[in-house]
C-alpha cells in the first residue's frame, strides 16, 4: 500500500543526492593507518577506562534497563545522582535527564509553547528544534543565523509568548552563537530564551562548563539550558537546567520525558564518571585546545575554505552535495573519514565535510588531514 508512495520519496532523495547510507563503523577501518575525523567524542571519554567501568559496575547493580518510565519505578539512584551533579556543574537550581537531545527538545518546546505562542529558531537550527516546534503547535519563525538584528525585527509585532531558540555551538558550523546579546534581547522583549548547546557542554568554557561560561554568563541569562550526554560525554541522552519552577513544570507537563521509558542507570553512571574524569584529567581540554590551534593554523597557511571556528568542530565548505559526496570519497581512499553533510542537514549549496578534532589526534594526523584536504583542490563560492 505505501510502496509507491516510499518509492517516489526515495527516488527524489537519490535524485538530489540525499540518499544515504549506513555503515558499520567497524567496515570503515579497511586500512591500519586510517584515522577518524567524525563522531562527537571529543575528549575521548567513549572509551575511557573508568567511564566504561563505571558503565559495566552499574549495569551489574541496577541490569540493564531501568524497566519503567521516571515517574514510575524508572527513576534511579544514577539518574537523580546526575541530575544534581549536572545543575552543580554548571550552577542552575535544577535539571532534570531526558532519553536524548531529540527527545529534551521535542519535550522542552512541547511543553513550554502552544499554537498560540511563536518559537523564533536560528536559521540553522537543529533538526530536533525543528520538529519540536511541531510537536508544540507554535508558530515558527526562523532568523538569520546568528544575527541579534534580525531576531530583533522578526520580534516585532508579535505580541503572544515568544521563545527564543539557538544552540550553543552550532552542530554544523562550529561556530559560538551571541548568547549575551541574544539574552539581553530576550529580557528586553519578555522572551524565554533556550540555549541547545549539545557542542558545546563539556567543550567550551570553564573545565567544559559550556556556552554561559564561556561568556561568563549566570545561569539566569536563559530560561533553559539544554545539553547532550552523547557528544563530549561520549555516553547518550540529554538534559534540560533550569529554575526549580522550570524543571518542576518539565517533568509534570514534558510528555516525551512522561511516556517513555528511563535511560539504563548504567548511562547516567557512564556520565557521573566523565564528569569527574573532567574534573581529574584537565590535561584533555588543553590537549584539545592545542590540536584545534594546531588544525586551524595549517588551515589558514594552506589557506583552506574552512569556516571560522575556536571549537573542535571545523568545516570544509564544498557546495555541491555531489562535489561533497565525492571529496569524501576521496579522502576515504587516502585512509581518512570525515562526515559528508548535505541538505536537508544543511541549506542548498552549502554541502560540505565535517571535520571533528578530538583529543587523540597527533600533530602528524592533522599535517596528514590538512595535505588531503588540499590535494581536493576545492575552491568555494559562497552562494
Ligand atoms: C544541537 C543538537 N541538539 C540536539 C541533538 C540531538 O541530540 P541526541 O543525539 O542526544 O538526540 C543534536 C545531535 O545531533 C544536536 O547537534
Amino acid at each position: 500500500m505505501f510502496d509507491d508512495f516510499i518509492n517516489e520519496k526515495v527516488a527524489d532523495k537519490k535524485e538530489k543526492t540525499q540518499y544515504r547510507t549506513r555503515v558499520v563503523k567497524q567496515s570503515l577501518f579497511q586500512r591500519a593507518d586510517t584515522l577518524f575525523f567524525s563522531g562527537n567524542d571529543y575528549l575521548g571519554l567513549a572509551n575511557h577506562p573508568a567511564v566504561v567501568g563505571a558503565f559495566a559496575g552499574a549495569a551489574k547493580t541496577y541490569g540493564v534497563g531501568s524497566t519503567a518510565s521516571p515517574m514510575l519505578v524508572g527513576y534511579h539512584e544514577p539518574h537523580h545522582a546526575l541530575e544534581e551533579a549536572v545543575a552543580e556543574f554548571l550552577g542552575f537550581p535544577r535539571a532534570v535527564i531526558f532519553s536524548c537531545g531529540y527527545m529534551a527538545n521535542l519535550g522542552v518546546l512541547s511543553a513550554l509553547c502552544g499554537r498560540h505562542d511563536t518559537i523564533f529558531l536560528d536559521r540553522i537550527g537543529h533538526a530536533s528544534s525543528i520538529d519540536a516546534v511541531k510537536l508544540s503547535g507554535a508558530k515558527l519563525k526562523r532568523y538569520r543565523h546568528a544575527s541579534v538584528e534580525h531576531l530583533a525585527d522578526c520580534i516585532q509585532g508579535v505580541s503572544k509568548r515568544r521563545l527564543i531558540v539557538t544552540e550553543g555551538v552550532f552542530g554544523m558550523d562550529g561556530d559560538i552563537a551571541p548568547v549575551p546579546e541574544l539574552s539581553a534581547l530576550a529580557k528586553e522583549t519578555s522572551s524565554g530564551l533556550l540555549v541547545d548547546d549539545a557542542h558545546g557542554f563539556g567543550i567550551i568554557g570553564d573545565g567544559g562548563r559550556g556556552v554561559l561560561s564561556h561568556y561568563s554568563l549566570p545561569a539566569d541569562s536563559v530560561d533553559v539550558y539544554l545539553a547532550t550526554f552523547g557528544k563530549a560525554f561520549g555516553s547518550y541522552g540529554a538534559f534540560a537546567a533550569g529554575s526549580e519552577v522550570m524543571i518542576d513544570g518539565l517533568v509534570q507537563l514534558a510528555r516525551p520525558y512522561m511516556f517513555t521509558t528511563a535511560m539504563p542507570p548504567a548511562i547516567p553512571a557512564s556520565v557521573l564518571a566523565g564528569l569527574r574524569v573532567l574534573k581529574e584529567e584537565p590535561w584533555r581540554h588543553s590537549a584539545l585546545t592545542d590540536v584545534i590551534a594546531y588544525f586551524s593554523k595549517g588551515a589558514k597557511e594552506r589557506k583552506l575554505p574552512i569556516l571560522p571556528s575556536i571549537t573542535p568542530i571545523q568545516v570544509f565548505m564544498v557546495g555541491e552535495s555531489v562535489d561533497a559526496e565525492e571529496a569524501g570519497k576521496r579522502l576515504s581512499a587516502l585512509g581518512i573519514l570525515v562526515s559528508v553533510i548535505r541538505p536537508p542537514t544543511v541549506p542548498n549549496k552549502t554541502s560540505r565535510l565535517r571535520i571533528s578534532l578530538n583529543v587523540s589526534h597527533a600533530h602528524d594526523d592533522l599535517d596528514r588531514l590538512l595535505d588531503a584536504l588540499q590535494s581536493l583542490g576545492i575552491r568555494y563560492d559562497a552562494p
